[in-house]
């Protein structure tokens, strides 16, 4: 097959394109490096260099494309309440000229990267897939936008898509500044230096840590299952979750307190129900290991 990976260049595509090129397809990627780095994107790929908010310049790259990886945006929150503009334009623009040139050039399904962020703070845990939505940011209200979009796709042209809301994704090449500097890249970076691991708020919020190879997996699943592709929005995380102090406490070492940040949600955990049935996935890293592996690097 030949996949178009937008973002190969980022965290979590570049760990796809990785993983799509071990298993024998073609992989063209799309990226204009803004936070992805040279030194993630495979070799062995087809780069289009090119902003995707240019649609002209991003159109005749998906002719010949069997099916689409769509993980190009601007992944951070605080950047999208400062850049607001900026930031629809990649989220929600960017998104909508992914969806028209799949749709030009009958490519047949695009896996589009949502985020777990559009449930914001909901009544009760863990969060389903049919709760009401409740973005906190203009971030998460833009990745929620990409998901009403690409079902639209479906409804309007018959192009197979499937939104994956990813929960607080971890691993090697993770960010180490930005939105998605998970704690944990945090954490790695003071106890490397012997410094105190820095903790907001009283610590006692929570997130559900889902690792990156576990996500490369829900994305190849989502790709090639029977059973979805019509504009499904499906949660990917593990079912359980850590405390902000309960990961101090494994990485070990003096902590200090600072105050606790505006616009994020309390806790987060995944209902994965849907997405076993759906496409079969399950998460297989152990939080315990997969920190370990990322700590020893
Ligand atoms: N990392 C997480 O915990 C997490 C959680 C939920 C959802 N997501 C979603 O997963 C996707 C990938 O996130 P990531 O953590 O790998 O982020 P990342 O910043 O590492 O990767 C995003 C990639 O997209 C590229 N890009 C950005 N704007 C572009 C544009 N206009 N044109 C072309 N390329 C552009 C960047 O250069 C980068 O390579 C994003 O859609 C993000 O919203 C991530």
């Amino acid at each position: 097959m030949r996949y178009l990976v937008t973002g190969g260049a980022g965290f979590i595509g570049s760990n796809i394109v990785d993983a799509l090129l071990a298993a024998g397809h073609e992989v063209r990627v799309i990226d204009n490096f803004s936070t992805g780095k040279r030194a993630n994107l495979n070799p062995r790929a087809e780069l289009l260099e090119a902003d995707m908010t240019n649609f002209d310049a991003i159109h005749p790259f998906f002719v010949g494309v069997d099916g689409v990886f769509h993980t190009a945006a601007l992944a951070r929150i605080p950047f999208s309440i400062e850049h607001p503009i900026e930031s629809a334009q990649a989220n929600i623009m960017g998104t909508l000229n992914v969806l028209v040139a799949a749709r030009d050039a009958k490519v047949r399904r695009l896996v589009y990267s949502a985020s777990s962020s559009a449930y914001g703070s909901q009544p009760e845990l863990p969060y389903r897939p049919d709760m009401c939505p409740n973005p906190l940011n203009p971030y998460a209200m833009q990745k929620y936008v990409g998901e009403l979009v690409a079902e639209e796709f479906f409804r309007f042209y018959g192009l197979e898509t499937v939104s994956l809301r990813y929960f607080n994704v971890y691993g090697p090449r993770m960010a180490d500044e930005g939105a998605y500097v998970t704690v944990i890249s945090v954490f790695r970076r003071q106890k490397k230096a012997g410094q105190p691991l820095t903790i907001h708020g009283d610590g006692e919020q929570t997130r559900d840590f889902t690792h990156v190879s576990d996500v490369v997996r829900a994305n190849i699943m989502a790709m090639e299952s029977p059973n979805v592709g019509k504009g499904e929005v499906l949660n990917v995380g593990t079912g359980s979750r850590y405390s902000i102090n309960q990961i101090a406490a494994m990485i070990g070492g003096p902590t200090v307190h600072e105050a606790a940040r505006f616009g994020e949600a309390r806790d987060s955990l995944a209902d994965i129900s849907l997405t076993t049935e759906r496409i079969g996935w399950e998460p297989k890293m152990k939080f315990e290991d997969g920190l370990n592996d990322l700590l020893s690097v």
